[in-house]
């Protein structure tokens, strides 16, 4: 599958490598085409990894991760074209911080996320949030954290969550582990969530940390 990533940071190499050694053909999105960090990746990655702008690994991908930090999202969405996200899955991983206290401070609204910003941006797109509840060596490793432990996805479009959730087993999360909270209205609580992931890396001191719902 050809897959757009869009961030160049710890977690869009993190996710990006993970697909590249599942075969997928990645590109690496930026607000540069030549973006340095991105071209290392593509040299040390090799076959399947490529880089481009932001509106290059949209256009590239048939499923498009953000991978962007929350707050600017939107900035690095609006660059993109609406057409090259049109009928896509876009899965949403961002977190909403304030890093500038030095501490992170989740910014949140009580009626509103990030993913849902993105969906009413890009109105034709297919958002779906996962992934940001978790570290990013989580992210693509779950087996790092011991015993059954939950991942949550959520979004408007059913077929867009199955292809999300077939990828993320694909990363090696049981398929019964992947926890549908509905529509992208449920990102408000996985945005939400970080506030609370944030004490309870604290509590163990290794950001190898995740939970499991029971009832
Ligand atoms: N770290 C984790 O383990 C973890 C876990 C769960 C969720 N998350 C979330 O995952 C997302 C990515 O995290 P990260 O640490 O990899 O991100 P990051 O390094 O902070 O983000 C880097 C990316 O953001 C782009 N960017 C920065 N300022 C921008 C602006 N004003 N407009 C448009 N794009 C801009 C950069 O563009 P250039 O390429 O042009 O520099 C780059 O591609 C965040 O939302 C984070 O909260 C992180």
């Amino acid at each position: 599958m050809r897959i757009g990533v869009l961030g160049t940071g710890t977690v869009g190499r993190k996710i990006a490598t993970k697909l590249v050694g599942l075969g997928h053909e990645v590109m690496l999105g930026s607000r540069s085409a030549d973006n340095p960090t991105a071209a290392e990746w593509v040299a040390s990655t090799g076959p399947g990894a490529s880089q481009g702008t932001f509106a290059d690994a949209a256009a590239h991908g048939e499923l498009v991760f953000n991978c962007t930090p929350g707050p600017v999202s939107l900035e690095a969405i609006a660059s993109v074209p609406s057409a090259s996200l049109a009928g896509k899955t876009l899965v949403d991983v961002s977190n909403s911080l304030d890093l500038s206290s030095g501490f992170p401070v989740v910014v949140l609204s009580p009626t509103d996320s990030v993913a849902e910003q993105i969906q009413r941006a890009v109105a034709e797109a297919h958002v779906v949030k996962a992934l940001n509840t978790v570290n990013n060596e989580v992210m693509v490793d779950p087996g790092r954290v011991p015993g059954e432990h939950d991942l949550f996805v959520c979004g408007d479009d059913a077929a867009a969550k199955a292809e999300v959730v077939e990828l993320l087993e694909s990363f090696g999360w049981p398929k019964e582990r992947i926890r549908d909270l509905g529509d992208v209205t449920g990102a408000r609580a996985l945005e939400a969530y970080l506030v609370l992931w944030l004490r309870l890396r604290g509590l163990v001191g290794s950001g190898d940390v995740n939970i499991r719902v029971v009832s």
